[in-house]
């Protein structure tokens, strides 16, 4: 990809496939506000911000590297590391706090094999700490892509990531499998 720079900045090649990202920087090339929504799409595109995405970022719209990260790192919605097929949330609000979160924590971390602000080397799970997301009445919480588990305890929190960890590596057969039949011979 070529930055349109004229800043004069040194924009470095990238190893990060960008071509994805280029009608997205050309969509919002002459919105001055439009730093967010494209990072919400590249985000889309990548599941996270890659490094070089960022510095495209900047060099298309012709601002510095470090004001492009400063966005990127200040809101809580964008990540900046590949992230989990599965991104699991525990609550640890006062109410989920209070009836188990730190024990639910434990076997869930114990059973994935991160702790929490980690993803697993196989990029299966990430695993996230969350403050009160509004079910207190189903403390201790936790949520994995949008759906929610409740009234947990160490067995079921064992269970639930034991089940999640199958429904991985089902997945991922199914995924490689269907890639198999669409090589040739
Ligand atoms: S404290 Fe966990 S849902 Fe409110």
């Amino acid at each position: 990809m070529t930055d349109q720079c004229t800043c004069g900045d040194a924009h470095t090649t990238s190893k990060v496939d960008l071509t994805p990202i280029e009608p997205v920087l050309e969509r919002y090339a002459d919105d001055p506000g439009g730093l967010i929504p494209v990072l919400q799409e590249t985000q889309k595109l990548y599941g996270y911000l890659p490094k070089e995405a960022l510095r495209a970022i900047a060099g298309v719209r012709c601002i510095p590297f470090s004001s492009v990260y400063g966005v990127a790192t200040f809101y809580s919605q964008f990540h900046l590391r590949q992230r989990g097929d599965k991104v699991v949330r525990v609550c640890h609000g006062t109410a989920c706090h209070v009836l188990g979160a730190p024990e639910v924590t434990r076997a869930v971390v114990e059973e994935l094999g991160i702790k929490i602000g980690e993803t697993t080397e196989d990029l299966a799970f990430t695993l996230e700490s969350v403050a009160c997301v509004g079910c207190c009445g189903l403390a201790p919480v936790m949520l994995v892509d949008g759906q929610t588990y409740g009234q947990l305890d160490i067995v079921e929190a064992r269970r639930i990531a034991a089940t999640l960890r199958e429904e991985v590596a089902a997945e991922r057969g199914a995924a490689s499998s269907l890639a198999n039949e669409g090589d040739p011979a």
